[in-house]
C-alpha cells in the first residue's frame, strides 16, 4: 500500500520563503491583485487600484480585450518564437513596457528602484513618472535597461526644462508626455479616504497600519516619501500632506497645447511619445506635429471616465495613421494574450502599470519578477497557439466582435 501511495503522491517541497509561497498560488493578475489587497493598507491599495468617477473606463479597458479574437493557424513550426519589436528606434525583447506610475514608494520603500531593477534584468523599458518618489539619477544608477521619462509639464517651465535635461544626461532614451491630465481626474476612492501624500495618519490609517505590520515597519524605518522631481524644494516636494488633485492642479500647466511639443523636443533632443491619445483626430494631429510615437491610453480609466477603451480605438487609428507613426496601447492589459491581440491589431507594443504595482505590493521584487514571467510566457504561449513565429506574422489576424460592453463588474 505504501508503495502504491508513493507512486501516486509526491510531496511538494516546502518553500521557506512566504512571499514565493504566496505567489505560487497565483494563476493570474486578479489573484495577484487579491494578494496586494491583503498586503497593503487600504488607502495605498485604493490609490493604485482605483480610477475616476464610476470606474466604468477602468472595467471597460479590460473587458474590451475579450471582444478581440485571434485567428489561430495550425501546423506551423512554432518551436522557435521571436517576440522582439522596436519602439522609437530601440529594440525590445518583448512587445511590452512598464507605464509610469506615481508614488511607487508607498508600495515598498525602495519603490521605483525595485521595479526598474527587475525591468532592467529582462530588458523591459521602465518609465519613471514625474510624480515618482525616486529621482531620475537614483533610478538610472540601478538600471542598465531601457529607461523612458514621463513628463507632466510644470507651470514653472524652468523646472520642466531641468527635468528633461537631467533625464537626457542620465541616459533616458525617450520623453513620454502625458496629454490626458490637463486637470486631475476625480478618483472617488481617494476622495472618500481623504488620501494625501504623504499619507496623513488618522485613527483609520493607524488601525490599517497595525493590520499590515510588514508594510508599516518598512514605511517607518525608511526616509520620508517626497516628490523626488522637486526634492529639497520645501514648498512643493511633498513635505506637507496634500491631495493629489490639489497638487497636480496647482503645479502642472493646464494651458499645455500642441504648440508646446516642439519646446519639449528641442529641450531634450530625444524621441517624443504622447501618452493619452483617445481619438483618431488627435492621432492624426500627432502625425502632423512630427511626434515619433503615440500611446492610446485613458490613463487606466483614472482621468476622463467614459473615454473609449484603447484597444477598441486601435483599428481606426491604425487605418488613419498606422503607417506614419508608432502606436502603443496602454490600459486593461492583463494577460500575455492581450499583448498579442494588440500586436495583431497593429500596435508595436503595449504598456501596463497596475499589474506590476500589484506584484510590487504583494511581494516586492519577487512580485514584479512574477509579472514579467507571467507576461513573457503568456505572449510566447499565445503566439505558439495561434501559429505566429514572430510579431509580423500576427498582422491582420485579429477581429473585434462587438464593442462598448458596459459593465462595472470588478473582482472584489
Ligand atoms: C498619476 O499619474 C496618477 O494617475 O495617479
Amino acid at each position: 500500500m505504501l508503495k502504491t501511495l508513493r507512486s501516486v503522491v509526491a510531496l511538494r517541497k516546502f518553500d521557506w520563503n512566504a512571499r514565493r509561497r504566496r505567489l505560487a498560488t497565483c494563476g493570474n493578475i486578479d489573484d495577484l491583485r487579491r494578494l496586494a489587497k491583503r498586503a497593503l493598507p487600504g488607502g495605498v491599495f485604493d490609490y493604485f487600484d482605483g480610477a475616476a468617477e464610476t470606474e466604468w473606463s477602468l472595467a471597460n479597458n479590460t473587458q474590451a480585450f475579450e471582444n478581440v479574437h485571434l485567428e489561430p493557424r495550425v501546423l506551423v513550426d512554432v518551436s522557435t518564437i521571436d517576440t522582439t519589436t522596436t519602439v522609437m528606434g530601440q529594440r525590445l525583447p518583448y512587445p511590452f513596457a512598464f507605464s509610469p506610475t506615481g508614488f511607487t514608494r508607498i508600495a515598498t520603500s525602495a519603490g521605483e528602484l525595485d521595479v526598474a531593477q527587475v525591468a532592467a534584468r529582462h530588458g523591459v523599458p521602465y518609465t519613471l513618472s514625474t510624480l515618482g518618489t525616486r529621482s531620475i539619477e537614483e533610478v538610472a544608477a540601478v538600471s542598465n535597461g531601457p529607461l523612458w521619462y514621463q513628463l507632466y509639464v510644470w507651470k514653472d517651465r524652468g523646472l520642466s526644462r531641468e527635468l528633461v535635461q537631467r533625464a537626457k544626461a542620465a541616459g533616458y532614451k525617450a520623453i513620454m508626455v502625458t496629454v490626458d491630465t490637463a486637470v486631475f481626474g476625480r478618483r472617488e476612492r481617494d476622495v472618500r479616504r481623504g488620501f494625501t501624500l504623504p499619507p496623513k495618519i488618522g485613527l483609520e490609517t493607524f488601525v490599517d497600519g497595525i493590520r499590515h505590520p510588514r508594510w508599516t515597519l518598512d514605511f517607518l524605518t525608511h526616509e520620508p516619501i517626497t516628490f523626488s522631481a522637486v526634492s529639497g524644494r520645501g514648498d512643493v516636494d511633498g513635505s506637507t500632506a496634500i491631495t493629489l488633485s490639489d497638487y497636480v492642479n496647482s503645479q502642472f500647466d493646464a494651458s499645455l497645447s500642441w504648440r508646446d511639443l516642439e519646446w519639449v523636443r528641442s529641450e531634450s533632443g530625444l524621441p517624443i511619445m504622447l501618452k493619452g491619445i483617445q481619438t483618431v483626430a488627435d492621432a492624426k494631429q500627432a502625425v502632423g506635429e512630427g511626434v515619433d510615437c503615440i500611446a492610446l491610453s485613458n490613463h487606466g480609466g483614472r482621468q476622463y471616465d467614459g473615454s473609449p477603451a484603447p484597444i477598441e480605438l486601435l483599428p481606426a487609428v491604425m487605418d488613419a495613421v498606422g503607417g506614419n507613426i508608432e502606436v502603443l496601447v496602454d490600459g486593461g492589459v492583463r494577460r500575455g494574450a492581450d499583448v498579442v491581440k494588440a500586436c495583431a491589431l497593429g500596435a508595436r507594443a503595449v504598456m501596463f502599470g497596475r499589474p506590476y504595482l500589484y506584484g510590487l505590493g504583494a511581494a516586492g521584487q519577487l512580485g514584479v519578477e512574477w509579472v514579467i514571467d507571467y507576461f513573457t510566457s503568456g505572449v510566447k504561449r499565445t503566439m505558439a497557439l495561434v501559429g505566429a513565429r514572430n510579431l509580423a506574422e500576427l498582422g491582420g489576424r485579429a477581429t473585434i466582435s462587438s464593442t462598448g460592453s458596459k459593465s462595472s463588474a470588478r473582482p472584489s
